[in-house]
């Protein structure tokens, strides 16, 4: 082996100690799907903040007349943890998405526009009580708002 392949196989080395690693985070950390809005996601806590601010969402809309009737007979649990993955994956979490269509999870529930209106001030009502600040508030209801479509069905 000569001066200048032992250089080159230096080379190889630096440059495969600098690559493997970001390779291995690389596959275990896929991009998020809204990097840009990654910052939301800090100011509700991350995915801990979230899943408080459901447990607090959920125990608002079962104190709330005009929501009750919809989840008392629920499975809130499960509600609960798709609402955290999906509100994850919308503030640019590293989450996956595992409930159904906003259209199949609602449809038959005869939900009119007043009670999608109810729900909304109420997820407002939590995320203040939590110290949510008001712009990230507002980037997370600006992505819920045309759901309505697919969610208002009477
Ligand atoms: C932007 C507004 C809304 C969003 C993002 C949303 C999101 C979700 C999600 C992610 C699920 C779970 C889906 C699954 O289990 O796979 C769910 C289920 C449910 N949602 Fe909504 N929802 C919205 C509005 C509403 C409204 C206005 C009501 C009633 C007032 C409601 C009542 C329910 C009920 C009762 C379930 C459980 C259905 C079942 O277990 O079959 N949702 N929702």
């Amino acid at each position: 082996m000569n001066i200048r392949s032992i250089a080159l196989l230096a080379v190889f080395a630096a440059a495969a100690s600098v690559l493997a690693p970001s390779a291995v985070h690389a596959q275990a950390n896929p991009a998020p799907a809204h990097p840009e809005l990654r910052p939301v996601l800090d100011e509700f806590g991350g995915v801990d903040g979230l899943t408080v601010l459901m447990d607090e969402f959920m125990a608002r809309l079962l104190d709330d007349a005009r929501t009750r009737e919809f989840f008392e007979f629920s499975d809130q649990t499960r509600v609960k943890q798709q609402l955290v993955e999906q509100f994850c994956v919308i503030l640019g979490g590293d989450c996956v998405y595992s409930g159904r269509s906003m259209a199949e999870s609602h449809q038959g529930l005869d939900i009119r526009r007043g009670e999608f209106n109810a729900l909304v001030e109420i997820l407002q009502e939590a995320m203040d009580s939590r110290g949510v600040p008001f712009a990230a508030q507002n980037k997370l209801l600006a992505k819920l708002a045309p759901m309505h479509r697919e969610v208002v069905t009477k």
